[in-house]
């Protein structure tokens, strides 16, 4: 006999969850410096229409299968057809190659937390401080566990009172700091040693404000494909996360509403993440600081930005650090769960079990990833051009090739398999009208695995014509 499948208490922890799991490090530190390495505006106006067609297409496809099968994405892809399981598989082998990294940076995270209680913000703020802090043997390992520690503990607590209870605790402390830095963050102004003021309602212009100037296909399209790699990994699409929560939804649940809510909250909080860093980044920086900070952005500039602030400064980056750490912690409890899930659905085993049998994955790749700093450091060039250690390959593989690939692999399995009315019927079967029908069916089919085979071949440094 099956047994009974836990489910989220209603549609506002499944909401929650979902949107906890969606506004993480990618919202908080990729979106920003990626704005602000392509010039703000236009990055923004991409995202935004991705985020509604792209996006959606994928969200929804993923959320109907979950319910439907009410499996997590290991087992889930067989369900909807015998012969696709393969997709589940890869769509497993994601969330288990972020994880490692995605606790080492929650560790990283923890340790700029703790600096600004106990006082060390303007150590932190000096050059060479991240670097030889990520380059140190045991720090980096030891606070990559707690993380690791704390994020085991939720999820072995269950769906109910771990997943859906953390979240609704977390997310309302989470917009409330992320809507107060972001108001600071366009208040201030600084006057340089030569004289010259920026002010953070400039920096917002430029954020917001896109700017064509020398714009080329190629820019163009380089902005569009940035945007597209950050969606994915913003809504925690293509990485069996949001198949494993659908499965949790209660099958009297308007999925269209819940659809429609995430999709906002996860847009609004990326959109307030980049209000909270790139006016301040730009007010201190100036517009060569903030287009050429990179992944570094949140760990060596904002720290500058900080003391920059004099004595409100700490505060600042300590509210900064608490709240990337609630928005990490909510992502990587989803990130965990996909793979718990998918262990339970597919081996049988009980919770505690499966989540013991992750934790250890991730604490020896988590290892190996801080490690990769130091005593494993050895330098790479990726096919995609890029330079990196053992996270810059574990990320390049999980965003770059498996989340393409098991995005294309759903779109060709709802789009042509299956047919869009698998996923059609299982979110009208409440009798809530699917407003955005039309667009689903055109995107799932033609538009999202066109731009996804281009996305994958250009991150395979296969194709380099734009
Ligand atoms: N969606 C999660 C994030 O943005 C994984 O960090």
């Amino acid at each position: 006999m099956e047994k009974k499948r836990n489910s989220f208490g209603g549609s506002l922890g499944f909401v929650l969850a979902a949107a906890g799991s969606a506004v993480g490090l990618g919202n908080i530190w990729r979106f920003p410096y990626l704005a602000a390495k392509d010039d703000g505006g236009l990055f923004l106006v991409i995202y935004l229409i991705l985020a509604l067609t792209f996006g959606f297409t994928l969200l929804t496809s993923e959320i109907a299968i979950g319910r439907k099968t009410k499996q997590s994405a290991l087992t889930a892809y067989g369900k909807v057809s015998k012969n696709w399981g393969f997709i589940g598989i890869i769509a497993c082998l994601v969330p288990l190659l972020i994880m490692p990294y995605y606790c080492a940076i929650g560790g990283w995270v923890v340790k700029y937390l703790i600096g600004y209680v106990s006082g060390a913000g303007t150590a932190m703020a000096d050059t060479g401080y991240f670097t030889s802090y990520i380059s140190g043997v045991w720090e980096p390992i030891v606070l990559m566990l707690a993380f690791l520690f704390v994020t085991s503990f939720i999820v072995a607590r269950g769906v109910n009172k771990g997943i859906e209870a953390s979240s609704k605790i977390i997310m309302p402390i989470l917009l409330l700091l992320v809507i107060g830095i972001a108001i600071f963050s366009i208040t201030i102004s600084h006057t340089d040693a030569d004289g010259t003021t920026r002010t953070g309602l400039d920096g917002l212009k430029v954020y917001v404000v896109p700017n064509l100037e020398g714009l080329t296909i190629k820019t163009l399209f380089s902005v569009i494909v940035d945007a597209m790699g950050q969606l994915f990994f913003s809504l925690s699409v293509a990485m069996g996360i949001m198949i494993a929560y659908g499965s949790y939804v209660k099958d009297d649940d308007n999925l269209v509403k819940s659809i429609n809510q995430i999709e906002l909250f996860d847009t609004i909080v990326a959109f307030l993440a980049g209000v909270m860093i790139i006016p301040a980044v730009y007010t201190f920086m100036g517009r060569e600081g903030m287009a050429s900070s990179g992944p570094s952005l949140m760990f060596i500039s904002l720290p500058k930005v900080f003391r920059a602030m004099g004595r409100i400064g700490p505060i600042i980056g300590f509210s900064f650090f608490a709240m990337v750490l609630f928005a990490a912690l909510t992502s990587a409890v989803s990130i965990m769960e996909a793979i718990v899930s998918s262990f339970m659905d597919k081996f049988g085993i009980s919770r505690i079990k499966a989540v013991i049998l992750e934790a250890v994955i991730a604490l020896i790749f988590g290892t190996a990833v801080c490690l990769g700093y130091n005593k494993l450091y050895f330098d790479v060039t990726l096919p995609n051009g890029t330079q990196g250690q053992i996270l810059d390959i574990m990320d390049y593989l999980s965003n770059n090739c498996l989340m393409p690939l098991v995005a294309i692999g759903t779109c060709i399995l709802i789009g042509w398999i299956a047919k869009p009315k698998y996923v059609i019927d299982e979110v009208e079967k409440t009798g809530c009208k699917f407003s955005r029908k039309w667009l689903y069916i055109v995107m799932i089919k033609v538009i999202a695995p066109i731009l996804l085979i281009i996305l994958l071949l250009k991150s395979l440094g296969i194709f380099t014509l734009i």
